[in-house]
């Protein structure tokens, strides 16, 4: 029987057995009690680990369904600072225009955002402004801290996509100023895909569009979710439902600090065997931007291909991330989220070093230097 691929991607991730087990079960009515105590135990787990007291709701689709929420809800006819640095800043952009005026703040892909231009926006008016606080597509973890800190100095709302950082990297969404924070379910959380939460602050609720979404209406999820036993609006996706439960046991068996310290040391074994391969991390930094603890992005070295780097990687068994758009054949991806541990991180670096030697450069000990990190 040939051996399941190993996803060392920025999401999806590998799940647990416990959390895949936890799907097997027959349908549960989910107008019920045991569905109620479901949901409110991820409630429970999740506002933990987006740092937040404020209201919770789950929805049945994937992050992008909880970004779209997020502006349709929040930024219906308002003045819109979106923030771009890469592939998913630029969604929330696209989103942005099409629910009210988006003013883009672009910055090129892993590169710094501009906060001069940010609080020129707000000084100019912007209502609500946008973040993706961990750039997958570029490996850049963004500064929410400041984000959140101008965007309250002039009153407006801060919509946060935490969706590859909540679960694995520090978010502390109140004490940041977040109004609108997201997850996605098959990131972090090693959950499987098609759940995303969504926590939404007291200022936006009283901010929130007269005219909304149905389907993606925050208000009726919050009013549903008051209810006892907990309930959502429409039928959940009541499998996925008992995983992301199942998964938000492992957070709080783990403990959320040595969870983000484990997802930490993950990645800093893999930016230390790129250092050592002599290749470079995508990302330029300054003083408010670091290196993402959940995705590293590395530039593929000059005369090879995408397909040089990747392929063997792929034969092995192991799947890395490729560029998005325009980074296609320039930079490679290494996901170090979810569950990921020592084992998969050595054989993914062990690989990644043979295609990097078979293309014929003269490379320096990657594996090891890795090793040092988490030995
Ligand atoms: C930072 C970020 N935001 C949003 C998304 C979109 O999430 P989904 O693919 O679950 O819709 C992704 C997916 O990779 C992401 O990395």
């Amino acid at each position: 029987m040939e051996n399941e691929p190993l996803l060392m991607l920025p999401g999806p991730v590998p799940m647990p057995e416990r959390v895949r087990y936890a799907m097997m079960q027959q349908a549960m009515n989910h107008r019920s009690a045991a569905f109620g105590a479901v949901y409110a135990d991820c409630v429970k787990t999740l506002k933990t680990t987006f740092g937040t007291t404020n209201d919770l709701s789950i929805l049945s689709g994937s992050g992008t369904a909880a970004m779209e929420a997020a502006v349709a809800n929040f930024g219906k006819g308002k003045q819109i600072a979106s923030l771009v640095n890469g592939k998913f800043g630029d969604r929330l952009c696209k989103i942005g225009a099409l629910y009210g005026t988006s003013h883009e703040i672009a910055s090129e892909w892993g590169t710094p955002l501009n906060l001069d231009l940010l609080a020129e926006n707000l000084e100019n008016g912007a209502e609500v402004v946008t973040l993706v606080h961990n750039e997958t597509s570029a490996g850049i973890k963004n500064p929410a801290a400041e984000v959140g800190k101008l965007t309250r100095k002039h009153d407006a709302l801060f919509i946060m996509d935490g969706i590859t950082s909540i679960g694995g990297d520090l978010v502390e969404a109140d004490r940041w100023g977040v109004d609108v924070a997201m997850v996605g379910s098959q990131k972090c959380l090693a959950a499987p895909a098609g759940l995303a939460a969504i926590s939404v602050s007291e200022r936006a609720w009283e901010r929130i569009a007269d005219q909304r979404p149905f389907y993606l209406d925050l208000a009726a999820y919050r009013k549903n979710a008051a209810k006892t036993p907990m309930e959502t609006p429409y039928t959940p996706a009541v499998p996925l439902f008992l995983a992301l439960r199942e998964a938000c046991a492992i957070v709080e068996e783990e403990g959320l600090t040595h969870r983000i310290a484990r997802h930490t040391r993950m990645a800093d074994a893999v930016r230390a065997a790129v250092k050592a391969w002599g290749l470079t991390l995508f990302p330029t930094l300054d003083q408010y931007h670091a290196y993402s603890n959940t995705a590293t992005a590395v530039s593929i070295p000059d005369g090879m291909t995408d397909d040089d780097l990747r392929g063997p990687v792929k034969k092995m068994g192991i799947i890395i991330a490729g560029g998005q758009d325009h980074l296609k054949g320039k930079i490679f991806r290494i996901g170090t989220m979810g569950a990921v541990s020592a084992p998969e991180i050595l054989a993914t670096l062990a690989a990644v070093q043979y295609a990097l030697k078979k293309h014929g450069l003269e490379v320096g000990d990657g594996v090891g230097a890795a090793a040092e990190v988490l030995g």
